[in-house]
């Protein structure tokens, strides 16, 4: 690990989403560092490497990069929250790492954005796509169109780490379902499960192909995939 000269900043409790996992400052870095070390593994991470953080709120992910690499090539954390955004870009934005706000819709965190939809890269210009916790609150129109936009952002030999709620054996997709997981769900896609098989034809329909499966280890119940082009 490199040494730093001045402290990691970290985003205010009020920008931190995920709840129990994200408790503390050192559970917020030890999360952040973990995914880092997972994108090294699953995705050939380095500090060479563009890395899109696609729905990456106030930066939890750009902390964990700056905790293990010092400085990277490319960081770039996409959200359509201005307020995590901007606090982001005051706080986290210098050599190698920069925020872009996407006014795009999402029924939970921007209901009013634009139907056009952008995950803000050039095609082909990825090497690490990160979404964590983002298709966790996406519906089934959105889900396939994104999938589709992380094909056309990534490099020839980029991957993608997404997690989400998938289920064998349940609807194949379905907002806030009663008495799954560990939470009360409250307002629009503040959980949203699909099938397993309905997710990986919405993959297979990108081009895209599994790479890596986890079941059920990711904030509240979620599953960890590795998504790479066909
Ligand atoms: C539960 S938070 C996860 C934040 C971050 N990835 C993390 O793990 O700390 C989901 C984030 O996805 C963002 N989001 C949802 N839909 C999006 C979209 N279409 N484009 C960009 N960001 C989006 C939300 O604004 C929110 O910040």
């Amino acid at each position: 690990m490199l040494k730093r000269k001045t402290p990691i900043v970290l985003p205010p409790g009020k920008f931190r989403m995920g709840g129990a996992h994200f408790k503390d400052d050192k559970a917020f870095i030890a999360t952040a560092v973990n995914d880092v070390e997972r994108l090294i593994d699953y995705c050939g991470l380095s500090a060479t490497s563009a890395l899109l953080d696609w729905g990456c709120g106030a930066g939890r992910l750009a902390v964990g990069v700056r905790e293990r690499f010092g400085k990277i090539r490319d960081y770039h954390g996409v959200d359509v929250q201005p307020e995590l955004i901007t606090w982001a870009d005051k706080n986290l934005a210098g050599p190698g790492f920069r925020f872009t706000l996407v006014d795009v819709s999402n029924e939970r965190y921007n209901p009013d954005g634009s139907l056009e939809r952008t995950v803000a890269s050039e095609p082909g210009s990825v090497d690490v796509f990160y979404a964590y916790s983002v298709f966790s609150h996406m519906n089934d129109e959105d889900t396939p169109a994104y999938l589709e936009l992380i094909a056309q952002a990534l490099s020839p030999s980029g991957k993608a780490m997404v997690t989400c709620f998938v289920e064998e054996d349940v609807a194949a997709w379905e907002e806030n379902p009663p008495g799954y997981g560990p939470l009360d769900w409250q307002g629009r896609l503040h959980c949203t499960r699909f099938a397993r098989w309905h997710f990986e034809d919405h993959v297979n329909a990108a081009r895209l192909a599994v790479d890596r499966f986890e079941y059920g280890r990711e904030t509240d119940g979620q599953s960890l995939y590795v998504l790479r082009k066909r």
